[in-house]
């Protein structure tokens, strides 16, 4: 049984294909999860980071996390319990699946907190700087975890090798982000041209939807591949 965690991270509410100004991020990740469940009855979580994004980081928080867990005081815990949760459901899930739009050039704000809560000393990285070699290690590395990033943007040319690749800081930090903590696997699609609008929009989620359910087939056909049916 696998745990897929769901997350939106769009200010716009309502996927485009349902409603008018609707998110395409947002009807990426439903489609995905919609076909991944009618062939598989996994587990799903939800966590809206566009309508409830995690509190940032401050000084309490950073004070908190450095502290060592036996030596933190009551007020540390409860700076940390909605990080604690993030990191737990995170840790709990073998497939996320996160819809992040650009933002200039990169990731929307509640994503960036998101990523500020379970990118955290002790339980998603280690940190020990009498450590010979390297002082910080993945903690989740190893463990087959799978990001799917599926992204929209309103220009286009953000793709690998294209005219404006270089702006793209969205795939970039994310990858870098979650590779920090161990997790290498990432798969992306992206919705092009939101800005343009007509058949250039609609070629590129056309485009992206075959994508998404290619993606999902694969992902399937994988895990089955490494799971040997029993007799
Ligand atoms: C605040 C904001 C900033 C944006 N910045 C960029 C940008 O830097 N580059 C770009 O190509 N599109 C940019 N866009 C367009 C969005 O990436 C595009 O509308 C995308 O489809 C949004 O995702 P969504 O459809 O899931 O809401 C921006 C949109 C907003 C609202």
């Amino acid at each position: 049984m696998t745990t897929l965690l769901h997350l939106d991270a769009s200010a716009r509410g309502g996927r485009s294909d349902l409603h008018s100004f609707g998110s395409h991020t947002r009807r990426l990740t439903a489609r995905f999860v919609e076909r991944w469940r009618a062939m598989a009855r996994d587990t799903c979580l939800y966590r809206d980071l566009g309508y409830g994004p995690p509190a940032p980081v401050d000084g309490a928080w950073i004070h908190a996390a450095f502290t060592p867990h036996a030596q933190r005081v009551p007020w540390m815990h409860q700076r940390l319990a909605e990080s604690d949760a993030l990191v737990d459901e995170l840790i709990g899930a073998e497939v996320i699946v996160a819809g992040v739009p650009m933002y200039n050039f990169g990731v929307p704000s509640g994503f960036k907190a998101y990523i500020d809560n379970i990118v955290r000393v002790g339980r998603t990285f280690g940190f020990d700087r009498e450590r010979a070699g390297q002082p910080y290690w993945p903690m989740l590395a190893g463990q087959g975890r799978t990001l799917v990033l599926l992204s929209s943007r309103g220009d286009h040319g953000y793709g690998e090798g294209g005219r404006i690749a270089g702006m793209n800081h969205v795939e970039a930090s994310v990858r870098t982000a979650f590779a920090y903590i161990g997790m290498t696997d990432l798969r992306t699609v992206a919705v092009e041209y939101d800005e343009y609008g007509g058949e250039a929009l609609d070629e590129s989620l056309r485009s992206a939807e075959a994508a998404v359910d290619r993606l999902v087939d694969a992902m399937l056909a994988e895990r089955a591949a490494a799971v040997p049916a029993t007799a």
